[in-house]
C-alpha cells in the first residue's frame, strides 16, 4: 500500500542537521514508492495558540494563517515525521507552536504512524526530554503508533550529521515504510 507521508521539519536552519535527516527519510520513503511531502515550519506563518477556545464546536481556529492547510495535511497523512533540533533540552519553539495549534482538530489526527527525529550537540541522554516532549503529543492522538526515534547526537554545525549513524538510519526508516 502506498502511504502518504508528511515530514514536518522544525529547524530554522534549512539544510541543518535535522532538516538533512528529514531529506534522508524523504529519499528513502520515495524510493519505497510512497507519497511524501516535507514542510519546513520556518517557511510557514503559524501564530501561537491564543487559548480563546474559539475552535470549540467549530473545529476551526480564529487565526487565519498557514496552520489550517497544515492541519488538513496532518489529518490526511498516514505517516507523520516530526523533526526538531534540541533547544535547551526540549523541542524548538517552532515545533511546540505548531503542536499547540493542532488543538482544533487533534482528535482527527488518528491512527497515524509516527517517527521522531532530533539533533543535538550533546549525546543521546541529553535528548530524551525532547523525545519525551514529542511523545507527549503522540499520546494525545487517538491510535498513534510511534514507529521510530532517530537521534542525531553530537552534532553542532550544519551538516555534521552526515558523518553519523543517524544519517543512514533516517534513510532506512523512510525506506522501511
Ligand atoms: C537556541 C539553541 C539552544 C540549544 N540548546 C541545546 C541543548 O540544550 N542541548 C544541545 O545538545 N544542543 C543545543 N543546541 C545545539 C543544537 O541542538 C545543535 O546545533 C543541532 O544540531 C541543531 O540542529 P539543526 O541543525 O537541525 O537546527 C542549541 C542550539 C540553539 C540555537
Amino acid at each position: 500500500m502506498v502511504k502518504k507521508v508528511l515530514i514536518i521539519s522544525a529547524s530554522p536552519r534549512t539544510g541543518g542537521n535535522s532538516d538533512l535527516l528529514c531529506d534522508q527519510f524523504k529519499k528513502g520513503t520515495e524510493e519505497a514508492g510512497n507519497t511524501v511531502e516535507k514542510v519546513q515550519l520556518q517557511k510557514q506563518k503559524i501564530g501561537g495558540c491564543l487559548a480563546c477556545y474559539g475552535c470549540r464546536g467549530t473545529g476551526v481556529c480564529v487565526q487565519k494563517d498557514d496552520m489550517e492547510e497544515l492541519l488538513d495535511k496532518m489529518v490526511e497523512a498516514d505517516v507523520l515525521v516530526l523533526a526538531t533540533p534540541v533547544y535547551f533540552y526540549s523541542m524548538d519553539g517552532q515545533l511546540k507552536t505548531m503542536i499547540d495549534r493542532t488543538l482544533p482538530r487533534y482528535t482527527q489526527i488518528k491512527d497515524k504512524e509516527l517517527y521522531f527525529i532530533a539533533t543535538a550537540a550533546a549525546g543521546r541522554r541529553a535528548m530524551e526530554r525532547t523525545m519525551d516532549a514529542m511523545q507527549g503529543f503522540a499520546d494525545c492522538l487517538p491510535g498513534a503508533r510511534v514507529m521510530g526515534r532517530i537521534y542525531g547526537e553530537g552534532v553542532y554545525q550544519k551538516g555534521e550529521v552526515e558523518a553519523t549513524a543517524a544519517f543512514e538510519q533516517a534513510y532506512e526508516a523512510g525506506r522501511s515504510l
